[in-house]
């Protein structure tokens, strides 16, 4: 495989560590190891006991039942993710606590008790009743950042159907296209979203993209801003006016522990997202226990998750996780830098937020910024801190541990991906020491290794795969309609074990390093998207033939995309062509798989079977070494493909 030269940097910083303070040890929920200790000796032990902290209207009769690769997790047991998240806090004195306060990006707030959420939420199950919505139908959800994006989660789960929540940033095609895999009856969305003092028009893409689906009877929509968009007559309705009828009280549905809760699109290798199943029982049990540990949450925490609720880290550190827990949970409409750098530093500073976790590319480009917009702020509220997303650069770290941190909060580099449905690396804040760029080991009850493509445990410092060793509560059941897939995207590589498609090494003292994806995945300041899915965008365009796309480093972003694009016959290269390609990728996909630079070529390098050289073209182009160079039907390939890069580079339109 290919080992970049940032991976030998880490190497050499390695020497840096960081200890826990005494006393936020000495306050944390976690003191020493014997969890660990616990877990390793019994996991199915330790993860029943993580169980015991929810509420099960019928106990579990086995903690797991695997038949690999498909894992049951506390089947026989029933419980209902809303009443868990909502109906418990009523009793067990958080009835008057805050669960969701929300600031909306031109300063609107909002604040929801426990008691008040869980009036909404039983409210919005009625309206989802009412528009004939059964259980384990499935309803998609197209929302900025609003609290009424939980309250219809929420919801959904209390009447036991599944909810298919779209990014709000992703494109009217994409809503299309899960709609359709979905085979949603129901859409709910808003009229508009905010974003960096504009206007992101949701129900016009909602309209756009379902034209015509005739599966779609109703379209839910909530006025966020003027009201001022189309409505169809018999399909569309607003939000309040349903709210205003719909009584206060549904009984929450017993849900099997095994039924799934969510699907979630993601990206793959392949053009086609893939819709990431998730369960009731186990995936709640991950997410709560994980984030109580992990997060160290006590009952006066102001927790902020940064990410965007249409992000796997949303739907689990934002709504389930925090709510699961009594704990009150921040919403953020809209970006870190409006009206100005320091919205962010801002809003810590006015609402005392004691923990806060957000992406290394955020963090980057605070840094960038200037160390003055969070100097103008007293940040002495935060006791710790966290990433996710993709490897965090030391630099970085260190800059969010001392600009940010005040050099007294721990930094929890957290692994995880959307198909895991929890985090599975990670440090405890209260006795792990860390290590900048280090997410350091595998959670209580998770084990992982790193393996070369033989499955053999790579040696000490040697890049290899990382993968998951044994099922783990909160793991895909499976992809939507599509089992073979799933069989063949994680478990055929490596025999028994999860592939996470993340490289890694595990240094001298088991702590594990990641270094990215190393397949046809690209990380995109945090957000995965698949080059095959771009190239798929770039080829629907009438003149276009050919395309192929691959990620390069990029110091604010960790990577940008790059697209070679050979057009078809009587088609010519123009500096507008260009133009028009990245609008078309924008609004087939949306604006984050924009890619930097769009070169229009000839041709494309194949293997004399005729293959896109595409690993030869993005090692060259991020400056990597060619790793092994065996499997390439011809060796001397490298060298025209590093000529032709050449040549494509120097005739940018
Ligand atoms: C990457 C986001 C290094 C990784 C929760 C993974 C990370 C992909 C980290 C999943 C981290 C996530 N260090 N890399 N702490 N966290 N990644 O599905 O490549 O959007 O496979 O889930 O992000 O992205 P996803």
């Amino acid at each position: 495989m290919v080992v970049s030269s940032a991976t030998i940097d880490s190497l050499l910083k390695e020497g840096e560590q960081y200890v826990p303070p005494k006393e936020f040890t000495a306050r944390a929920l976690v003191k020493d190891d014997s969890l660990y200790r616990d877990a390793d000796k019994d996991f199915e032990k330790f993860w029943a006991g993580q169980a015991e902290g929810l509420h099960w209207i019928r106990k579990w009769d086995k903690v797991l039942d695997w038949q690999e690769p498909f894992a049951k997790w506390f089947p026989g047991g029933k419980l209902n993710v809303s009443e868990n998240c909502l109906d418990r806090h009523l009793t067990d004195g958080r009835r008057n606590k805050a669960a969701i306060v929300w600031e909306g990006e031109p300063g609107d707030k909002k604040v929801f008790t426990y008691h008040q959420l869980w009036r909404e939420v039983n409210k919005f199950a009625n309206v989802l009743k009412a528009l004939g919505v059964k259980r384990g139908d499935r309803v998609t959800i197209y929302m900025p950042m609003i609290p009424e994006l939980p309250i219809a989660m929420l919801a959904c789960s209390r009447i036991g159907a599944i909810h298919s929540v779209i990014f709000g940033g992703f494109s009217s095609k994409a809503v299309h296209d899960r709609v359709l895999d979905a085979e949603s009856s129901v859409v709910v969305t808003a009229d508009y979203g905010y974003r960096r003092g504009g206007l992101v028009a949701l129900k016009k893409a909602v309209d756009e993209g379902i034209a015509d689906l005739s599966i779609v009877k109703h379209v839910v929509v909530y006025k966020r801003a003027s009201g001022d968009c189309a409505m169809k007559e018999g399909r569309d309705a607003w939000w309040d006016d349903l709210m205003a009828k719909a009584d206060d009280w549904y009984p929450p549905e017993p849900m099997d522990a095994t039924d799934p809760l969510f699907i979630l699109y993601t990206s793959g290798t392949t053009g086609k997202p893939k819709g990431i199943v998730h369960s009731t029982g186990g995936y709640l049990v991950g997410v709560a226990s994980t984030h109580k540990l992990i997060f160290d949450i006590h009952e006066d925490d102001f927790y902020w998750c940064t990410a965007d609720i249409g992000w796997v880290t949303g739907h689990s550190y934002i709504v389930y996780g925090p709510l699961a827990n009594g704990a009150t949970s921040f919403m953020y409409e809209g970006s870190p830098d409006f009206p100005k750098q320091d919205r962010w530093w801002k809003l810590v500073e006015e609402y005392g937020i004691t923990i806060m976790y957000t992406a290394p590319t955020a963090i980057r480009a605070c840094m960038r910024w200037g160390d003055e917009w969070p100097q103008g702020h007293d940040l002495s509220s935060l006791r710790l801190l966290g990433t996710v997303g993709e490897p965090i650069n030391p630099e970085a770290w260190r800059w969010y541990y001392r600009t940010i941190g005040g050099s007294r909060c721990p930094v929890v580099d957290t692994w995880w991906q959307t198909e895991t449905g929890m985090i599975l690396i990670t440090p405890l804040p209260g006795i792990s020491t860390l290590k900048p760029g280090s997410a350091v080991l595998p959670f209580p009850g998770v084990s992982a290794e790193v393996v070369d493509e033989t499955g053999a445990v790579a040696g000490v410092n040697k890049g290899g795969y990382l993968v998951i060793t044994k099922p783990w509560p909160a793991m895909l059941m499976t992809i939507f309609k599509d089992p073979e897939r799933y069989k063949a995207t994680y478990w055929s590589q490596i025999k028994g074990k999860y592939f996470t498609g993340d490289g890694c090494r595990m240094d001298g003292d088991g702590f594990f390093w990641l270094m990215g994806r190393i397949d046809d995945v690209i990380n995109l300041s945090g957000h995965r998207v698949g080059t095959m899915e771009v190239e798929s965008a770039l080829v629907s365009h009438s003149q276009v033939a050919e395309a192929a796309v691959v990620g390069k480093p990029d110091p604010l972003k960790g990577q940008v995309l790059v697209a070679y694009v050979v057009l078809k016959s009587g088609n010519h290269r123009s500096p507008e062509l260009v133009g028009e390609l990245k609008k078309h990728v924008r609004a087939e996909i949306g604006p984050i798989a924009v890619p930097e630079t769009i070169y229009i070529t000839d041709k494309l390098p194949k293997t004399r079977s005729g293959k896109i050289m595409r690993r030869v073209i993005r090692a060259l182009v991020s400056g990597q070494e060619i790793g092994d160079t065996t499997t390439l039907e011809d060796p001397g390939a490298v060298e025209e493909v590093r000529k032709w890069l050449a040549a494509v580079e120097g005739k940018a339109p």
